[in-house]
């Protein structure tokens, strides 16, 4: 009789564990929107991520660099981390040894947007997938990717344009306008430069006399904005794709003996700090904004591909713009 009770017993032990065992299991596959519960989520062990980062051109990289290595660390994510210093073969090698490593995501922010099909297709093939962020490519088979996540550049070159048309709303005379556009070939190059065009073209007033590539950095915006003065002797408007380039250029007005924000108005992407220093102290006049905290839904779409969910194809990230005053405001708590 004993005998018979322990046996019951101890089926109705294993029958609890095992129903335990479920539901933690269960918990770990939905624990997916919590990045920071240390979860790797997935139901089984930690997720390794490769992820392939375009350099350190720009402080809104710095900061997405950051973002991401602090949201691997949070969320319990193994990160490979490699920097491409620019270069699209440092990515595509990277992505190939991240596919021999067998590593359970790869993500990465494409240096460009063109030629990725055979590396895509590669990961594909070996069953990894594969989550971009921050810039797009311009594959035509969207299997080749899980998800996109990151900026409309296309709306920030449109909100940039729709600001200088308000600005200069009633007031018939021309307004030349310089641009610096982002590094060649670059998604948030192409799509900021025809999201302006797409709006100034409406007046024929706007025109753009000059427009060259300052290649996102600081250094190339000065010396690119120091050949347009000395070309132009009537500029009114300096349209650049990122902050660092604008804060080039501005040491370049300056040193031209010209008024950065008065004489010349500025317009520029990011609202990294120093832009909106900049902003605030009236050197620069627009900010639009574009998000460089990727990181926690980055890692969250690793988990919830990891797991076998369903992703959206494309996450657009929330953005603003910013004015001279809504800069001073905002600074105090900006966080990058
Ligand atoms: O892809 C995002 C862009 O890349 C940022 O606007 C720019 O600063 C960076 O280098």
């Amino acid at each position: 009789m004993r005998y018979l009770e322990d046996v019951v017993l101890k089926k109705w032990s294993a029958a609890v564990l095992a129903g335990a065992l479920a539901v933690g299991a269960l918990a770990g596959c939905g624990g997916g929107d919590d990045a920071g519960s240390g979860d790797s989520g997935g139901g089984g062990g930690k997720i390794t991520m490769g992820f392939s980062q375009v350099g350190a051109e720009s402080g809104w990289r710095t900061a997405n660099t950051k973002s991401i290595q602090e949201s691997a660390a949070t969320a319990g994510i193994d990160l490979k981390f490699s920097d491409a210093q620019g270069k699209q073969e440092n990515q595509i090698k990277a992505i190939r040894s991240f596919i021999a490593q067998r590593v359970d995501v790869i993500a990465f922010s494409p240096v460009v947007e063109s030629g990725w099909d055979t590396v895509l297709k590669e990961a594909k093939d070996a069953n990894i997938p594969v989550i971009l962020t921050d810039r797009s490519v311009d594959s035509q088979d969207k299997t080749l990717y899980k998800s996109f996540i990151g900026s409309d550049f296309v709306l920030e070159g449109k909100k940039a344009g729709e600001w200088l048309v308000k600005e200069y709303e009633g007031k018939p005379e021309p307004v030349n306008i310089v641009e610096l556009q982002g590094s060649p070939g670059a998604a948030p190059a192409n799509d900021r430069k025809a999201g302006f065009a797409e709006v100034i073209k409406a007046d024929p007033k706007f025109k753009v006399i000059a427009s060259q590539t300052g290649q996102f950095t600081r250094t190339d915006g000065k010396e690119v904005m120091e050949a347009f003065l000395k070309a132009h002797q009537d500029i009114d408007v300096l349209y650049a794709h990122n902050d660092d380039m604008g804060l080039g250029a501005i040491e370049a007005i300056e040193a031209a003996g010209k008024k950065p924000g008065t004489d010349i108005k500025i317009i520029t992407v990011d609202a990294v700090k120093d832009g909106m220093t900049a902003l605030a102290a009236g050197k620069i006049n627009y900010i639009v904004e574009c998000s460089p905290l990727l990181g926690p839904q980055l890692m969250d779409l690793a988990k919830k591909v990891k797991a076998g969910e369903t992703v959206e194809q494309r996450v657009v990230t929330e953005e603003t713009t910013f004015t001279q005053e809504q800069a001073k405001a905002a600074l105090p708590d900006r966080k990058y």
